[in-house]
């Protein structure tokens, strides 16, 4: 099925050359493509077959490339807590081993297809975990995971460092299959880019790994805007995973029409603003708990003036989610996935009940004058502060050197 099959499917207009043609001219224009997709979104609400049980039907399936996956994930980011046989977010959740198996498996039963985890993310902890939860559903899922960082196997920790040399891509797709308990990586990025290394290099042993059958479809995470054509030149991208919420709308200068473009997916992570969109934050919460600071504490948009800034966009998110008959956390996904129909959030969450609820945003659909008001109020709020702490934003839009 093609993109435009995609957007048929999904009750959207069909992206025809004019309105390519008018994205191209909104890229070179830098007006947000958002303000000219709402142009085109029918004027009355598209009948849908969602229900607001928490379960995502298969009639919703979406493409990241020619992949096709539920209309939203489930991210498994997770790290090894202090109590032994536990596991923590990167905020201030902690569950048990067997919770985290067991959010998973409901999920799966819940229609969701798409699992998105990291090397890095433990490190191999949350591979390790996701490859346990799927074993028996293998085949009814979709697996995302990241290389490019550099760790030691042997003491499982950071070397520091980014690594996406060819030799080094091989060797860490090995270690993903044994943790996934797969033979097949059904779409692996980049978690980052790496300066020494052109991204030739990297798509060509993207597609020499393709070619072997141990991955099915390859994306970069947080890459520059001309690392995406060049990789996407030697081997078709099947998508981009960058943060993008209505706390971030970063993406919607110039990476979302180069997917576009290109016919590429979009994965947003920190679909809920790191939990801001939930409407669970105040302008008193510091990220602090038992003494510990949490990952929240340093990102310079939650410090506490700019938290106290952007609470309006909170109350814009509960404001509209109570128009809609929603929670905020629903408002906000449904928001994502009215943006286009080849976005496709992934969502985290430590509790089952946050799963469902999560997965009933896509119920909620907006007419196209709702949905132009809703962004133009989005897009009145001033959002103050850095998205991430400066050695981790230093790393995000990096261009790979030349090929030589
Ligand atoms: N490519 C990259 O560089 C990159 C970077 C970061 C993340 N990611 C991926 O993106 C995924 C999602 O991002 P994220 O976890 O950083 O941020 P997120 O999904 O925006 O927010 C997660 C936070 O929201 C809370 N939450 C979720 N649903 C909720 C609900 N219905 N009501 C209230 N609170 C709710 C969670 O707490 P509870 O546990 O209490 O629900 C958690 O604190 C990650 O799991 C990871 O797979 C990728």
């Amino acid at each position: 099925m093609s993109q435009n099959d995609l957007h048929d499917a999904h009750g959207h207009a069909p992206t025809n050359p004019q309105r390519r043609q008018l994205l191209a001219t909104a890229a070179v224009l830098a007006v947000a493509p958002w303000l000219l997709s709402v142009c085109t979104v029918p004027s009355a609400s598209t009948a849908s077959n969602a229900t607001n049980s928490g379960i995502l039907p298969p009639s919703q399936r979406r493409k990241l490339g020619t992949l096709e996956v539920s209309s939203m994930g489930l991210g498994c980011q997770w790290v090894s807590a202090a109590v032994e046989g536990s596991v923590s977010d990167f905020y201030s959740s902690t569950i048990d081993r067997k919770t985290a198996i067991n959010l998973i498996r409901t999920a799966v039963d819940s229609g969701v297809t798409l699992f998105d985890t990291a090397e890095a993310y433990g490190p191999f902890l949350s591979e390790e975990i996701v490859g346990e939860a799927l074993q028996g559903v293998r085949d009814q899922v979709v697996i995302e995971t990241k290389y490019g960082f550099s760790f030691d196997p042997q003491v499982v920790q950071a070397r520091g460092g980014r690594d996406s040399r060819p030799e080094h891509i091989k060797q860490v797709v090995e270690g993903m299959l044994k943790r996934l308990r797969t033979d097949r990586i059904d779409l692996l990025y980049q978690h980052r880019a790496d300066p020494q290394v052109p991204i030739e290099d990297v798509a060509g042993t993207l597609k020499d790994l393709i070619a072997e059958g141990k991955v099915l479809n390859y994306g970069l995470s947080e890459p520059g805007i001309q690392t995406i054509r060049r990789a996407h030149a030697v081997h078709p991208l099947a998508a981009i995973q960058n943060e993008y919420s209505m706390l971030w709308r970063g993406p919607e200068a110039d990476v979302l029409p180069v997917c576009e473009e290109l016919g590429i997916g979009f994965v947003p992570w920190s679909p809920l603003g790191m939990g801001f969109l939930t409407g669970t934050i105040t302008a008193q919460t510091r990220f602090i708990l038992n003494g510990s600071r949490e990952f929240r504490a340093d990102v310079p948009r939650f410090a506490p003036e700019s938290l106290r800034a952007k609470m309006a966009l909170v109350d814009v998110v509960k404001t509209w989610a109570q128009r809609k008959n929603a929670t905020p956390a629903q408002l906000a996904l449904a928001w994502l996935l009215a943006q286009k129909p080849w976005i496709v959030p992934i969502p985290g969450t430590t509790k089952i009940a946050h799963l469902k609820e999560n997965l009933g945003a896509a119920a909620i659909i907006f007419t196209g004058e709702e949905l132009r008001d809703l962004n133009a109020t989005v897009a009145a709020v001033h959002i103050q502060g850095d998205r991430l702490p400066a050695g981790v934003l230093q790393m995000s839009g990096v261009e790979a050197p030349p090929k030589r």
